[in-house]
């Protein structure tokens, strides 16, 4: 499967329209764990997701991939050194089917990578294969997120980045695509999931951090998150 390697963010700060949004944060990324960050609205998630993609600015400090540092490099590049993220809201492109869809995300690999990759993703997400040949609009909700998600592992990456994978599907589909996310990281994955309610994704994650005004405000493991309500209620990450 995917090599390990393990992706750390060093006293991050990261520019948005030119102001610094989040303030020197520090993040550990383990393969084959799932890591969670939470946050409220505005604490800095997708600033952080999208610092690391290539495609915010980071002011100082370092985002490495097993110690070399892919600071400010072009998105492609940092593809290239085993990293995707799947930035909040992204959607497939609907004119073009599942398969095209998939295509599209192996251009850069060389065919036998292509082809494996397309293998990988049926196999996390069998129920793709009948739709195959299906028009992006067609899909359902469910579906087209698997395609989104289908995007990003298609390299098989060292380093998969989610940027709120629940936000806007129903519960049993939240139920169907995070497992998902466990079985990337039993392949040496090191993933990171990003979300802005606790419930679904410290039951996923070994370590969690919470990210409050740009800071982090906790950082251990979700088993002991999940027994300090105080800390979720303070900072609006349970939905009652
Ligand atoms: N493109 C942008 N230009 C300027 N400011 C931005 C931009 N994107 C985000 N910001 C600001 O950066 C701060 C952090 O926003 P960010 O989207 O990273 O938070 P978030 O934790 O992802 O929030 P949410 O839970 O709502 O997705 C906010 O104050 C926001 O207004
Ligand atoms: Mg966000």
């Amino acid at each position: 499967m995917s090599d390990h390697a393990t992706l750390t963010l060093e006293s991050l700060v990261v520019e948005r329209g030119g102001r610094p949004v989040v303030h020197g944060v520090d993040v550990t990324v383990q393969p084959s764990q799932v890591t969670t960050m939470l946050g409220p609205n505005g604490a800095g998630k997708s600033s952080i997701a999208a610092a690391i993609a290539g495609l915010a600015h980071v002011g100082a400090g370092a985002v490495k991939i097993d110690g070399t540092n892919l600071t400010n490099l072009r998105p492609e590049k940092i593809r290239a050194n085993g990293i995707s993220v799947v930035p909040e809201g992204r959607r497939l492109l609907t004119d073009l089917t599942v398969e095209d869809n998939l295509r599209v995300s192996t251009y850069s690999l060389g065919k036998q990578a292509a082809s494996e990759g397309l293998a990988y993703t049926l196999s996390l997400f069998p129920e793709l294969e009948k739709r195959w040949k299906i028009g992006g609009r067609l899909l359902s909700g469910g579906e087209q997120q698997m395609v989104v998600l289908a995007q990003a592992l298609v390299s098989k990456p060292k380093v998969l980045i989610v940027d709120e994978l629940s936000l806007g599907l129903a519960p049993i589909v939240v139920q169907r695509l995070m497992p998902v996310l466990a079985e990337v990281a039993d392949n040496g994955t090191a993933v990171l999931l990003i979300e802005q309610f606790a419930h679904v994704a410290l039951s996923l994650a070994t370590k969690a951090y919470v990210l409050e005004g740009g800071r982090i405000r906790y950082d251990g493991t979700a088993a002991e998150l999940s027994d300090n309500p105080d800390m979720l209620h303070a900072t609006y990450l349970l939905r009652d």
